[in-house]
């Protein structure tokens, strides 16, 4: 008997040395937490968003990351006996951000206090890891920084991820995928009016529309970078420091996005500069990718009767004012 292998069909695939951001987004689909590293040099401070950050062995203890040649930061790290590995909670993605930007002036918008080993911890992260550094070992454009964690804290919260350029939270995975909490089985429905049941619900359906709206997403063959991108720049025109601060993506990601753009003459305004907009072709893309989004909405609700679907907004928007101001 034939059997007949599907081979899937890669998005895209090739050399690395020969298209730098494909490699990029391929490493990207390996999701990661996010790292805010810091070391201090007599006075100078550094610290640095990372997400290398990777466990290397239990006994002895040692912990690695990596940091690349060209950093502004690197001299301090080099030069610092130690290093604290600062964990971030889903909350801060702020932090992450403020902490991807070169310079020490970050330090004075941020809680933290000084380790046992000298190296600034930030406040209300979710581990912290002082670290004595044992070994650098190079690594290409970057450089590996080995630590032997002296001294580690663990507190309460949910970790900050990192994937495929974005941030994101980390839903359980029973909650999500675990049908019969959310599907239409007539013995749990008695059970499904618990708030447990609901928040599955919930998890459940966003977990479901958002997959689907991605779906849409990538055969439209734009990031989720463009893609706010486009909604942004079609609202006003901005620098690529004020699109960070809005579309909460890494620094890299929105250059990736815009350099895609620019090659498709979509933005005009030099790249860095104070401000860069839509070009007319620019602007009809941006209207068009509105109009699939309506459309998916519409698609998604068409067969939910209108008084239902009103009713339904009202309660989430109920629930999301209650549980903001609990
Ligand atoms: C989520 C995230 C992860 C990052 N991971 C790393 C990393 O592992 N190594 C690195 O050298 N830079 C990483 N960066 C970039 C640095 O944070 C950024 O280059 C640095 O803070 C900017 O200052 P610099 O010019 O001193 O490097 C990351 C940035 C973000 C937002």
């Amino acid at each position: 008997m034939d059997i007949k292998l599907n081979t899937p069909q890669a998005i895209e695939s090739g050399d690395p040395e020969n298209d730098l951001r494909a490699f990029r987004r391929c490493l990207s689909q390996f999701a990661t937490g996010v790292t805010v590293m810091t070391a201090c040099n007599g006075q100078e401070l550094a610290g640095m968003s990372v997400n290398s950050f990777a466990a290397l062995s239990l006994e002895p203890p040692l912990v690695l990351w990596s940091i690349r040649k060209e950093s502004s930061s690197l001299d301090i790290f080099q030069k610092a006996k130690h290093y604290a590995v600062n964990i971030l909670a889903d909350t801060q993605v702020e932090l992450s951000n403020l902490f991807s930007k070169g310079g020490e002036e970050k330090f004075n918008h941020v809680a933290w206090h000084k380790g046992k080993l000298g190296a600034p911890l930030l406040d209300n992260v979710i581990c912290t890891l002082e670290c004595s550094l044992e070994n650098i070992v190079d690594g290409g454009d970057h450089l590996i920084l080995i630590g032997r964690v002296r001294h580690y804290a663990r507190y309460d919260g949910t970790p900050l991820l990192f994937y495929q350029g974005r941030y994101g939270v980390a839903n359980d995975w029973t909650a999500l995928m675990n049908k019969s909490t959310a599907s239409n089985n007539q013995q749990d429905s008695a059970s499904q009016s618990t708030p447990v049941s609901l928040l599955r619900r919930l998890h459940y359906v966003s977990h479901l529309i958002s997959s689907r709206f991605n779906t849409q997403r990538q055969q439209l063959g734009i990031s989720v970078a463009e893609f706010r991108i486009y909604g942004w720049l079609k609202l006003q025109a901005m620098s690529e420091q004020k699109l960070q601060a809005c579309i909460y993506l890494s620094q890299q990601e929105i250059k990736d996005a815009l350099q895609e753009m620019k090659g498709r003459n979509h933005i005009e305004g030099q790249l860095g500069s104070s401000k860069i907009s839509l070009t007319n072709e620019g602007l009809e893309h941006a209207r068009f990718i509105h109009q699939k989004v309506k459309n998916f909405e519409t698609n998604l609700t068409n067969n939910i009767d209108k008084n239902d679907l009103e009713t339904a907004l009202r309660v989430i928007d109920s629930l999301i004012s209650h549980t903001k101001n609990a």
